[in-house]
């Protein structure tokens, strides 16, 4: 295991990546009489905080669910309200310009500029070696089938879940190992459906905008309290 100092966290390549379940926004602001769009504000704040920990403790690939292709149902002021901080946000990673970013889901449907903002940071930052992935108008079901079209129109009658894993958004990177839910709610929500098939899960009650150091902690030491099989077994247990 690799101690990292400045994190107070261990961690070795067992867990190259893991995955983020924001919920909770909305309830975090409604306990404090604001409006949603203040919750999603301090939810990237604790993006921003919860990402750089994972990086600083040596996690390669860091993946967050931001909008999904079900979120459109959301009030008018609420959609526009997450795009505006996409767009802030796509702004300030550009400056800063450490990490790899790259967007998972259907940028088609976006407003052609910030398309453009999107394919721009993706491009720039190519070179850098930590990833955030950040899923926006993402669905799990829409990634396959997206992946299953792209290989029919390549002409193949049939395949392979290697085809199938290569052109999902996610190609070449590895499966999540870790997927952290805020908020308590113990579902998936059409959230890397295939790419999370031997995915460890940790949920906690605590709302994303209050997720902190101390609560990563604590999803990383349950983590390694696992014992991964990937449906076979392990050493000393035939
Ligand atoms: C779930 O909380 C959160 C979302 C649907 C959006 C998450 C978005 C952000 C953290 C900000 C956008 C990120 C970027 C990079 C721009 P909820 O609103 O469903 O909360 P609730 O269940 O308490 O209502």
């Amino acid at each position: 295991m690799f101690f990292n100092k400045k994190t107070e966290i261990s961690i070795d390549d067992r867990l190259k990546h893991i995955a983020f379940i924001m919920d909770g926004n909305g309830r975090w602001a409604k306990r404090r009489a604001l409006p949603r769009s203040a919750g999603h504000k301090f939810g990237v704040n604790s993006l921003e905080k919860i990402a750089r920990i994972c990086f600083e403790c040596g996690i390669k690939y860091v993946t967050v669910y931001a909008f999904s292709t079900e979120n459109w149902s959301r009030p008018k002021n609420e959609i526009d309200s997450i795009i505006d901080l996409l767009r802030s946000y796509i702004k300030r990673a550009k400056e800063d310009n450490t990490l790899r970013y790259i967007f998972l889901g259907d940028k088609t449907v976006l407003d052609e500029k910030l398309q453009d903002m999107m394919n721009e940071l993706e491009e720039i930052t190519k070179n850098n070696d930590k990833i955030l992935n950040i899923a926006f108008n993402y669905g799990g079901r829409a990634e396959i089938v997206n992946a299953c079209n792209t290989l029919i129109a390549s002409g193949k009658n049939k395949i392979t879940e290697a085809d199938i894993t290569n052109n999902l958004y996610t190609a070449h990177m590895p499966d999540p190992d870790l997927i952290v839910r805020t908020a308590g709610e113990f579902r998936i929500s059409n959230f890397l459906l295939w790419q999370c098939a031997y995915s460890e899960f940790y949920i906690t009650k605590k709302l994303w905008p209050d997720f902190d150091k101390a609560e990563l902690k604590k999803a990383i030491d349950s983590f390694y309290k696992r014992t991964r099989r990937f449906g076979g077994l392990n050493k000393g247990e035939e």
